[in-house]
């Protein structure tokens, strides 16, 4: 059976549009998810319309109701959601021109679908930028209090996934948390841009309706109209920077996840997850799998392809609006459902780690973890750093020899390679004197990690009230 012209634009048409193309253009199967923000955006437009005399108020309060009856419709599942109308806006203003008549072709005055699709997504990504930020502040939360409760906890430090000195695991975490203060600004920086109003551009020209977008911004939430009507229906770098917080953000999760992976396996044995977070095998009935964490870190990997997906879409576009944008939505949605769901499982688990101190310890015990404090001593008598660094390496030899640790060396046995060690040495030779030496802003001795803590703590509340 062949399709009916859409009523919207039809009047030019001499045949129907043809099924397949009518199913291969509409984009309402997935863009239905902006009904929220579109129905929003079309009761400012109203609004702002009968301000300015171009609708009656009677025609704006019929719009608005019918609006507001729609919005039910669709969260009871009530809307009959059409293909052949195209798109979440045209099957909206159907719908209300169904329920109100004649009035209802009046809300597109002074408007395209082109500024109002740009101001949907624009919306919705605010709308989904504050949820995710509460999740990522939970998270942030949790990783400041985990690395305050483990300020002392020690554990081997790596380069190269080599044992190299000894840290704090507070100091490890807060070192996450880092990361996770850089995004959180990278995400406030893309909402403040992010956040302007392209109603009033309509098609690409503007509108010869009187129209006053400042209204209808100040409506709408946003921080002023854009500036160019062209711009703002193309413009769709809002979606880029998202996507790209998006990504930078997995990535980061995604270096924590293998982190987890690694320090709940058995070669490691550094930290529990309960069981919770994770999940047996069919087979093996031994094992029990950090399935979250492997999950992000695999999710990280369409994330970087929404980006590129994005970053290609625009690549060369002419302007103003070109059909390609209808692509922006779908990975866009998805980005947004995989940051929010990744850090969710995050914020959930992150503060349920069970560190196993003990392994911890042994580990940094066994990797010469302390050597170059051996080195910092010799030079602190009076050795030239390259010949400290030359007696050390001998010492480490032994130690690989004799299978001992430096501190588990007599004194005797140290003196072998250089007479300057004296007792005092095995102060430094400790775990314990080894962190507590880096004790500088930034470093990881245990009061600097509380330090650390408090001043990330102070930061985010700060964060909290200015927001
Ligand atoms: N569904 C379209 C999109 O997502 C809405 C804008 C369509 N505009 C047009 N002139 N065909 O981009």
């Amino acid at each position: 059976m062949s399709q009916a012209t859409n009523q919207s634009w039809g009047g030019r048409f001499s045949e129907p549009t043809d099924a397949f193309v009518a199913r291969f253009t509409a984009s309402v199967n997935f863009d239905q998810r902006l009904a929220p923000q579109d129905i929003q955006g079309s009761i400012a437009h109203a609004t702002m319309l009968a301000r300015v005399g171009v609708l009656t108020d009677d025609e704006r309060d019929a719009i608005i109701n019918g609006l507001n009856e729609i919005q039910g419709e669709i969260e009871r599942g009530e809307f009959n959601w059409s293909v052949p109308l195209e798109d979440v806006h045209m099957n909206i203003e159907a719908r209300l021109t169904e329920k109100i008549g004649i009035t209802g072709k009046k809300l597109h005055t002074g408007r395209s679908r082109n500024d109002q699709v740009a101001t949907d997504i624009r919306l919705f990504m605010r709308d989904e930028i504050d949820v995710i930020e509460v999740e990522l502040k939970r998270l942030r939360e949790g990783m400041i209090e985990l690395a305050d409760r483990e300020a002392e906890t020690i554990m081997p430090g790596f380069t190269h996934l080599q044992t190299a000195q000894p840290v704090t695991f507070g100091h490890h975490i807060l070192a996450w948390q880092e990361m996770l203060a850089r995004d959180h600004e990278r995400l406030l920086d893309c909402r403040k841009r992010g956040n302007v109003m392209p109603l009033g551009a309509a098609a690409l020209a503007g509108t010869t309706y009187p129209i006053d977008r400042h209204v209808t911004a100040e409506l709408l939430g946003f921080d002023r109209p854009t500036e160019n009507s062209l711009d703002a229906v193309s413009d769709r770098d809002f979606a880029i920077e998202f996507t790209s917080f998006a990504s930078i953000l997995l990535m980061h999760l995604s270096r924590m996840s293998e982190e987890l992976v690694l320090w709940t396996s058995a070669q490691f044995n550094f930290i529990d997850l309960p069981d919770r977070f994770c999940t047996g095998s069919s087979i093996m009935p031994q094992k029990k799998n950090p399935d979250v964490p492997e999950l992000v870190r695999g999710k990280t990997g369409r994330v970087y392809g929404h980006l590129i997906s994005l970053l290609t879409l625009m690549k060369s576009q002419p302007l103003a609006y070109n059909k390609d944008n209808q692509e922006d939505k779908e990975p866009l949605f998805d980005a947004v459902d995989t940051v929010r769901d990744c850090l969710k499982a995050f914020a959930d688990m992150v503060p349920a780690i069970e560190p196993k101190k003990a392994s911890m310890y042994e580990a940094a015990r066994r990797g010469f973890s302390t050597a170059t404090d051996l080195a910092d001593y010799l030079v602190r008598k009076g050795v030239a750093f390259r010949d400290a660094h030359e007696i050390v390496g001998q010492s480490v030899a032994y130690g690989l020899k004799s299978e001992k640790d430096l501190s588990e060396m007599s004194l005797d046995e140290l003196k072998q390679f250089s007479d300057t060690i004296e007792q005092d040495v095995f102060e430094v030779l400790t775990l314990e004197g080894s962190v507590a030496a880096r004790n500088h802003i930034g470093g990881t001795a245990p009061n600097q990690v509380r330090a650390a803590a408090q001043r990330a703590r102070e930061a985010l509340s700060a964060l909290k009230a200015g927001a």
